[in-house]
């Protein structure tokens, strides 16, 4: 920090008195934690963090910000897989997290809505919601670390979009801090609202960019009183989507996970954790995880053998967990696969969608080009494959340089993302645009796309201060020059 030109050592002191005192962290070593990523994968360095502990906090922050040119972005639990909440490199960036900000403002059953401030971790918002008798269904393996306010700028997705939709789907409405400091106050808890434009939309999703949420208001459902979990192995993804149509019908609403993992996935899993064992009697190309589950006077696990059973034909060998342990231990073989695929090293992480009734073909076409062209990678399939939603991950060969590793990347994305525009797939299913995908998105976004999407940063954002050169390119900052 010493090396800072006297503009900046001045606009951090003017910075700090919008403050209370504590709230601005300048040093190198107070920082540390704010500038990596989950990831690993991407550092920032900030001009300074901030950690208001309220709204108007925020909101006298982002007006000094306004008024003066700084850029801004927020930050919520670090758990975001395209380098966004980061501080850009130049240390021109500060750094709002909401980590202090983490209360949870009210839970009503009866609504079955709860409002959440923005740095609360959405497993504590979970467990509140279950003292209330309730679920919060948004469901995924960073649910310990992430954030409520993360959740929404990212639209998380995760295993129970299936039955509860994306977060998208659960937020009744947000309080947000816009660029200018002024607070829009949409913490409703209304089902149905249709006075003019639903300006919420606008802001779930935006990764940062049109503002930062403070608080959300989000929907509850009855916590199932039976839960149902089963691991099945298939002989390939096609048998995995006929699986998948024939539960949709024949277990009805009440299917809440279908999650597709390649073999791959499981000897990973084994490889890292020596005291799991193989949990099937023996190895199959393709798994599928999947859970129901349900409240009232459904007897479920009676729906869900008789489903099995029905389904024989398709699968070769299958548990069905007898206790809430053993299904806890087959989720688990699903997210060591996610923490352990790298190996502690990088690897490229896709999370594509396409059609689910083009997902198998997907599959193989993708696979098959890979293997063409890049024998010597070890591609990871596994996701959300009850939403057509696919991570399909390369981890490059030992030992390669950080060059190598780059061209790598770079190449067998390009080959992936083909295969997504042939099918009419999306690049980004959940994980969103920010830095990592930024290219890719700006090669494939139409004119008219572009040009809503610009005026809409415009009219939020006329500064340009917020998460500059996340999603659409930077813009020039008065901080910059
Ligand atoms: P951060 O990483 O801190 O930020 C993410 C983005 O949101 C950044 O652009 C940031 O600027 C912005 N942001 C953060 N807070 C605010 C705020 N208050 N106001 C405005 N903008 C804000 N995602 C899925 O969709 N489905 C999954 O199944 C899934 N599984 C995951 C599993 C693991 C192990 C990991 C590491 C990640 C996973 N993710 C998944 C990625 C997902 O995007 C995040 O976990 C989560 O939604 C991000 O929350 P966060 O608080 O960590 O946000
Ligand atoms: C998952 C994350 C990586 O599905 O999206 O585990
Ligand atoms: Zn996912």
């Amino acid at each position: 920090m010493n090396a800072l030109p006297p503009t900046r050592k001045k606009s951090l002191a003017a910075l700090a008195s919008t403050m209370p005192e504590g709230t601005l962290l300048t040093t190198d070593e107070d920082m540390e934690r704010y500038c990596r990523d989950w990831s690993g994968d991407h550092f920032g360095t900030p001009l300074a963090v901030a950690r208001p502990e309220s709204t108007a906090e925020v909101s006298s922050l982002l007006r000094y910000c306004h008024e003066n040119g700084i850029a801004v972005v927020p930050q919520g639990g670090l758990t975001g897989l395209v380098g966004a909440a980061v501080a850009a490199p130049g240390g021109n960036e500060l750094v709002v997290s909401l980590e202090r900000m983490n209360k949870i403002r009210s839970i009503s059953p009866i609504d079955f809505a709860m409002i959440v401030e923005a740095g609360c971790i959405l497993e504590d918002a979970k467990r509140a919601a279950e003292v209330s008798d309730c679920i919060l269904p948004i469901t995924f393996g960073a649910q310990g670390s992430c954030r409520i306010g993360g959740n929404v700028a990212t639209n998380a997705g995760g295993f129970n979009v299936l039955r509860y939709g994306m977060t998208r789907d659960l937020v009744l409405g947000l309080e947000v801090v816009l660029s200018d400091g002024r607070i829009w106050n949409g913490l409703k808890i209304l089902r149905k609202d249709n006075r003019g434009y639903d300006l919420k939309q606008m802001f779930i999703g935006s990764e940062g960019t049109l503002g930062i949420i403070t608080a959300a208001s989000l929907k509850l459902f009855p916590k199932p009183t039976q839960v149902e979990t089963a691991l099945v192995g298939l002989r390939s993804v096609e048998d995995a989507m006929a699986l998948y149509a024939k539960a949709r019908r024949e277990c009805s609403d009440l299917l809440t996970a279908f999650e597709l993992i390649l073999r791959v996935g499981i000897d990973i899993a084994l490889k890292a954790r020596p005291d799991f064992i193989d949990p099937l009697t023996e190895p199959y190309p393709v798994y599928v995880l999947i859970e129901a589950s349900a409240g009232g006077r459904i007897d479920l696990a009676a729906v869900l053998q008789d489903f099995l059973q029905d389904a024989g034909d398709l699968i070769q060998d299958g548990v069905l967990a007898t206790s809430r342990a053993q299904a806890d231990r087959l989720w688990l073989l699903r997210e060591t696969l996610v923490e352990s695929q790298g190996n502690g090293g990088r690897y490229l992480r896709t999370d594509v969608s396409v059609p689910i009734s083009k997902l198998a073909d997907f599959v193989t076409d993708t696979l098959e080009a890979l293997g063409k062209q890049y024998p010597e990678v070890l591609a990871v399939t596994y996701g959300h494959v009850g939403d057509g939603n696919l991570h399909l991950n390369v981890i490059p060969p030992k030992g390669s340089s950080p060059d190598t590793m780059e061209i790598l990347f770079h190449q067998t994305e390009k080959i992936i993302f083909d295969v997504v525009d042939r099918y009419g797939g999306s690049i980004s299913a959940e994980h969103g645009i920010g830095r990592v995908k930024q290219q890719a998105y700006l090669d494939r976004v139409d004119e008219v796309t572009l040009d809503i999407a610009s005026r809409l940063k415009d009219a939020f954002d006329p500064g340009h201060i917020l998460s500059n050169g996340r999603i659409l390119r930077p813009a020039a900052l008065s901080g910059d020059r």
